[in-house]
């Protein structure tokens, strides 16, 4: 056991953000198991992470093509286990992927729980209701200490304003060249 993060937001826009920074502080290939019903804002939160990898292109969600590839930092295979069949995660090989050279982000990953590395990231995303109306609960459970590491460093560079909401902005990564 490594910890569980948990973090909620209120809008679209801050699950993006938590995302982006999550793919800003990635920097060797992770598997990336996003699990949470309908509409809760995996692909959402893929689309901050592949961008925070550097991905220019829109991303949107894999559920009918079942893999989508872009290029970044490193490359970002964007997966959707909704529509795989028994069989079908047999045959595809998509084990290339899991992570392969990249960072694989996996929806509806605890459809196939069998296709994961043991080395992984599980993100398990639920939508709450309370007086304030709606939002998301996104759990970070990292599966291995470097993976727990990662999600400390992204909880050192979020930050949150006195009316509870996310600061979007992003200040500068380690890594990060100086112009
Ligand atoms: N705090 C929030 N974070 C993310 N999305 C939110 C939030 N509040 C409302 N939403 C809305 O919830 C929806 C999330 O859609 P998204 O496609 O990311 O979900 P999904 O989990 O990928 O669904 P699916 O299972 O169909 O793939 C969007 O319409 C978004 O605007
Ligand atoms: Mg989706």
């Amino acid at each position: 056991m490594y910890g569980e993060a948990v973090l909620t937001t209120r809008q679209e826009a801050e699950t993006v953000h938590i995302g982006y920074m999550l793919g800003r502080a990635i920097e060797s290939p992770l598997v990336i198991a996003l699990e949470g019903e309908l509409g809760t804002g995996k692909t959402a939160l893929a689309r901050g992470i592949a961008h925070g990898l550097g991905v220019a292109e829109t991303v949107t969600s894999p559920t009918f093509v079942l893999l989508n590839i872009y290029s970044g930092r490193l490359p970002v295979y964007h997966l959707d286990f909704y529509r795989l069949e028994e069989m079908e995660s047999c045959r595809l090989g998509f084990e290339e992927y899991l992570p392969g050279g990249g960072v694989a982000l996996i929806e509806w990953a605890d459809r196939f729980p069998a296709l994961l590395p043991s080395r992984h990231l599980r993100v398990t995303l639920e939508r709450f209701f309370d007086g304030e109306g709606e939002g998301r609960r996104l759990g970070f459970i990292p599966k291995d200490r470097p993976v727990a590491l990662l999600v400390e460093g992204v909880l050192n560079r979020i930050s949150w304003k006195v009316d509870g909401g996310l600061h979007l902005g992003s200040g500068p990564m380690p890594g990060d060249k100086e112009v």
